[in-house]
């Protein structure tokens, strides 16, 4: 993991390494069951080079004290390891260039599950899926089961979301 967290650090493989002040090659342990893939990195994590360091990661981390989860109990990391400008949405040519690392990241994780956060990150696995149909479902994946979740960030400020998304989260305890 050392090994591919130098080579994300120095990544020249898409255009964003222009723009970034840091990449977030990902945190936690690679001693877990659990993996979480969120999107890509935002301002916060950007500066930081910490993955959900920013007002969604304050989300997550009390849906991870929710079911008596810390970061440390997991691995977190984004489809994109660049900050995309201006938040966008990351683009297809830059999710390609990235794949390698995510892939290499399973691989040496070999999570039990994997917690897709947000609609990028779960169609990466299933290109057809709609989150709003099979947030909090278990679907088998090679060798994994893929929870696919709703994005913190849409929950930020929705209070019925927060209540799903807490309610999805319970679902992660039978593999703790
Ligand atoms: N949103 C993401 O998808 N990933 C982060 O690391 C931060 C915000």
């Amino acid at each position: 993991m050392d090994d591919i967290r130098k080579e994300i650090l120095t990544c020249t493989k898409c255009p964003l390494y222009k723009g970034r002040k840091n990449a977030v090659p990902g945190e936690g342990t690679v001693n877990t069951n659990i993996m979480f893939i969120g999107e890509a990195p935002g301002e916060n994590e950007d500066t930081k080079g910490i993955p959900f360091c920013g007002a969604s990661g304050e989300l997550l981390d009390q849906m991870l004290e929710s079911i008596s989860l810390k970061r440390k109990d997991i691995f977190i990391t984004n489809i994109v390891k660049c900050r995309p400008p201006g938040n966008r949405d990351p683009a297809e040519n830059e999710i390609h260039s990235c794949k390698n690392y995510l892939q290499r990241q399973i691989n040496i994780i070999s999570p039990k599950v994997i917690c897709t956060l947000g609609r990028f990150s779960m169609n990466y696995f299933f290109p057809t899926f709609y989150i709003s149909k099979v947030h909090g479902n278990i679907f088998n994946f090679e060798s994994h089961k893929i929870i696919p979740m709703y994005h913190p960030a849409v929950a930020l400020y929705n209070s019925n979301m927060k209540k799903i998304l807490l309610s999805d989260f319970q679902i992660l305890k039978q593999f703790i």
